[in-house]
């Protein structure tokens, strides 16, 4: 074979998808018996069906190492445990390896997993503390009937050298480790049947950040021996940008922005990615608190906003075409908004506040006309009555509540291009 034949076939392989989601969904049912509603409500939960994550697609490539970040309960860990079949999705397909994991049976996925491990955020309770550290190892590789008692011995032993331990630590019993050790120990104990794909949830989480970049360094080279593809899940964008290729953004049970890792970082696309980058904590222990730039909270997974996911905390919603707004009088229009919705206009002089906002700003006569009646109204402190007024007027008729954003931006393949849930990048 020539090489240019060899070069073609092999970024051919290297653009092989090992695993495809499509309109991927998990609902769990929120019980509403009379105890549960009890205890719902004293726990702040509410009845109904919680949308943990909801219709996502998208493609790993064989020995990628694809990110998936979001504050917490996005729905991170559901999606790992769904793709995995842990739980099963309430919609959609897990394409691996070709096949669709939903159509399988609980046994036919038992032998899958052989080719797909997972390793979990906490060190400290995923090894059993009754086992000694070889055992560990040796067990998912006795759940597959592999090797024989002295060949999973040998196999144990060279994967504790891999992973960065010693043969020495063959007999010792977990709780005799660091919380990086016990993590190196769970990656020896994935690789033992050799999968194709590992999924680490929040892999270094629970590790001080001087051991963090080592378990990932670790991760790196096994990665290179072993051929895997990695999905590895994490809150801290910086654990992201250290070790994946491309990244999935996640916002409320969808993927709100998908692409190259370093497209990501550099130009960001949608407000919330912008948002996350921007909140990027300083290593500064002076300045430890991380200021979210991201104001409001994030709404309950039972009731997620209509169109966009993050409409309700975005900075740049489109106005409807109901009214002819410049930019300048819509800023003002959606700051005012955002003023009332935070209660920082002030009940007893609302009409000097709301001349403050529009100062040197000269609107329609409609608009004016809405925005004073919701002055009055907060003047007789009927808050919830004006957001009503200017939700219903301003922000409903908006595309970003009437359509969820769905657009594909460069590449046509889902594997190559760059995915952005937001309406500003409408053609
Ligand atoms: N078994 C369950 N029953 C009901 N709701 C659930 C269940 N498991 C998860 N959820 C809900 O689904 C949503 C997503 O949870 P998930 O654990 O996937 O988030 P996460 O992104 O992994 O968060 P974290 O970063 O804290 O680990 C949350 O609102 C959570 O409360
Ligand atoms: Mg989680």
């Amino acid at each position: 074979m020539s090489d240019q034949m060899m070069d073609a076939v092999r970024s051919a392989e290297a653009d092989e998808t090992i695993l495809r989601l499509e309109g991927l969904s998990k609902f769990f049912e929120v019980e509403t018996g009379l105890i549960d509603s009890i205890r719902n409500r004293l726990s702040g939960q509410e009845a109904g069906t919680v949308r943990a994550v909801e219709d996502v697609s998208f493609e790993i490539g064989s020995g990628q190492t694809f990110g998936l970040v979001g504050e917490s309960g996005c729905g991170k860990s559901t999606l790992a445990r769904a793709i995995l079949q842990l739980i099963r999705p309430t919609e959609g397909s897990v394409y691996f390896q070709g096949e669709d994991l939903c159509e399988l049976s609980q046994r036919e996925i038992r032998a899958k997993r052989r080719n797909m491990q997972m390793v979990f955020q906490d060190p400290q309770s995923s090894l059993n503390p009754r086992l000694k550290v070889g055992k560990i190892i040796e067990e998912p590789m006795e759940a597959h009937g592999l090797l024989d008692k002295e060949g999973r011995e040998q196999k144990a032993r060279e994967l504790l050298e891999k992973v960065g331990l010693s043969q020495n630590h063959y007999n010792r019993h977990p709780h005799a480790f660091s919380g990086g050790q016990r993590q190196r120990i769970n990656l020896a104990r994935a690789l033992s049947v050799e999968p194709d794909l590992v999924v680490c949830d929040e892999p270094v989480s629970a590790l001080d950040v001087s051991v963090q970049a080592q378990v990932l360094n670790v991760m790196k080279d096994l990665q290179e021996e072993f051929d895997l593809t990695y999905l590895i899940i994490s809150h801290d964008l910086s654990v992201i940008r250290y070790i994946c290729d491309r990244i999935a953004v996640m916002y409320l049970g969808h993927i709100v922005e998908l692409g190259d890792k370093e497209q990501l970082f550099e130009d960001p696309k949608h407000p919330y990615t912008k948002a996350l980058l921007e909140s990027i904590p300083v290593p500064d222990p002076e300045l430890s608190e991380v200021r979210s730039v991201i104001r409001g909270e994030v709404p309950s997974p039972i009731d997620p906003p209509s169109g966009c996911r993050f409409r309700t905390r975005c900075q740049s919603i489109i106005p409807s075409d109901q009214y002819a707004f410049t930019d300048n009088e819509w800023d003002a229009v959606l700051g005012y908004i955002r003023s009332v919705k935070y209660r920082e206009i002030s009940p007893d002089k609302p009409e000097q506040d709301y001349e403050q906002f529009f100062d040197g700003v000269k609107l329609d006569r409609d608009v004016d006309e809405v925005l004073r009646r919701s002055v009055n109204q907060i003047e007789s402190e009927e808050w919830d009555e004006a957001i009503d007024l200017l939700y219903d007027e301003f922000i409903e008729p908006s595309i970003c509540a009437q359509e969820r954003p769905k657009y594909q931006l460069e590449g046509d393949k889902e594997s190559e291009g760059r995915y952005v849930e937001c309406h500003l990048y409408q053609e």
